[in-house]
């Protein structure tokens, strides 16, 4: 790592053993981790409830179960909450040297304030930024798209990029056109600066508005704010034209690979893994297999597991490749992904980390433990605090601020 600060991290290792070239910067996946709910519905169950069959759903799209959070208190915040401690210890770095904090989700704890910054007060992330990123299912993509440019501009040495949903909550669990498909989850991984060569060469973004309407949630933003009407005719559901989205899908995953891998200069035979978005193994198939040509041994899929966990599907696929050893240092590897949007996104990857799971013995796991306890504790006394002004304390005029404010205006500016 470039920074030297205590949290050593995976330090990313030249395959070939060369000395690491200082002079340049590398954005490098150092830590991973994802969550997902307990509470599993299975395709079984899911007959209980619209009429379909576990043959249907098996056939059509390779799902066999999805987890949901079907605890009130379990929300998007709470499981991001968790793959983003999970990412940092494996990183071994501390909450306090991460500089921003990148949430990407279409199920947010809130409209604002944004997920992301209620997972910063939970980590006790004191230095972070914080904000949610909207590109549905290409969201996590574009996280680490972002994460790479601040930090080959210098500007970031570690940015948490997390996926979290629970689409379970905007679902609509009388349509059987979207139900069977989506899941519940999160993932993250912490990417940081390195002078040794690798992590996220390339990255292409993508986007075609002109299919908004192929899939989205219609009702509680600007357009169609929330009323009796909206909620009495399920307008805060997610709509989708199946087939659509299938066919969009279909094409990008091939179009956004192949654009990747060229910008990274690699061909398709030299791709070692590819990591795509868990929609549908048909899709999967489609694009991937059929179209790049790229064997089924190098693509990874556990969507049967989870269905469509949105923006976390890429990244807890990525900590089960990983925990089945389907990731290692030297390889090439890309991950793909497709969403409401229109969007798509890839990003084509130089493992260069050692990803064998660590122990750091119980005086680090206490030490983390307590951190994230002096947060929550943190957080009570500020919101106590915050409390106590506002009601005591009157608010100041303007004249009243000290001269030093920083909202005061610099002379000469308009
Ligand atoms: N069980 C049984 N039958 C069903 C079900 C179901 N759950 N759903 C639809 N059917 C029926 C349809 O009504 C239709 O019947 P009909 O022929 O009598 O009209 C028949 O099955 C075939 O329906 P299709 O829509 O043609 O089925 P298809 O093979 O296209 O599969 C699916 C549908 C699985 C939704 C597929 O189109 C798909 O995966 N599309 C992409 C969706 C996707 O990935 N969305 C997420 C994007 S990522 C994001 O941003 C959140």
């Amino acid at each position: 790592m470039s920074n030297g600060q205590e949290g050593n991290g995976n330090r990313a290792v030249s395959p070939n053993g060369a000395a690491p070239q200082p002079e340049r910067r590398y954005a490098q996946i150092v830590g991973w981790g994802c969550h997902v709910p307990e509470k599993v519905i299975t395709n079984k169950d899911l007959e209980q409830i619209v009429d379909t069959s576990d043959e249907w759903i098996r056939s059509r799209t390779g799902i066999e179960q999805r987890h949901v959070a079907a605890d009130p208190k379990e929300t998007t915040a709470t499981l991001a909450i968790k793959a983003a401690r999970k990412a940092l210890e494996t990183a071994d770095v501390y909450p306090r040297h991460v500089d921003l904090i990148i949430c990407a989700t279409s199920s947010p704890e809130h409209t604002f304030p944004a997920t992301a910054s209620i997972v910063q007060d939970a980590l006790g992330a004191v230095n972070a930024g914080a904000f949610d990123l909207s590109a549905a299912c290409s969201g996590f993509v574009y996280g680490l798209a972002l994460a790479r440019g601040l930090i080959l501009a210098g500007d970031a040495e570690y940015v948490l990029v997390i996926g979290a949903e629970t689409l379970s909550r905007i679902v609509d669990w009388t349509d059987r056109n979207t139900c069977i498909l989506f899941g519940d989850g999160a993932g993250a991984v912490l990417v940081a600066a390195s002078n040794v060569p690798g992590g996220i060469q390339a990255t292409v973004l993508g986007s075609d508005g002109s299919g908004a309407d192929a899939l989205s949630l219609p009702a509680g933003g600007s357009a169609m704010p929330a009323s009796l009407e909206t909620v009495s005719n399920g307008s805060h559901y997610i709509k989708m034209d199946g087939k659509a989205v299938f066919r969009f899908a279909v094409r990008v995953m091939a179009d956004a690979t192949r654009r990747v891998l060229e910008k990274a200069g690699l061909a398709v035979d030299d791709v070692d893994l590819v990591i795509p978005h868990q929609a549908n193994k048909r899709i999967i198939q489609n694009s991937i297999l059929r179209q790049l040509k790229i064997p089924e041994e190098k693509v990874f899929i556990n969507l049967q597991k989870y269905g469509n966990t949105s923006t976390a599907s890429i990244p807890i696929a990525l900590c089960e490749a990983i925990e089945a050893g389907k990731v290692k240092p030297g390889q090439n590897i890309v991950f793909v992904g497709f969403g409401a949007g229109l969007s798509w996104a890839a990003a084509a990857i130089h493992w260069s980390v050692p990803v064998e799971k660590r122990e750091y013995g119980w005086w680090r796991s206490y030490q983390r433990r307590a951190s994230y306890q002096a947060a929550a504790a943190r957080s009570m006394w500020k919101r106590a605090l915050r409390r106590v002004y506002s009601q005591v304390l009157p608010t100041p005029d303007e004249d009243e601020w000290p001269e030093t404010s920083p909202v005061k205006e610099p002379e000469g500016s308009d």
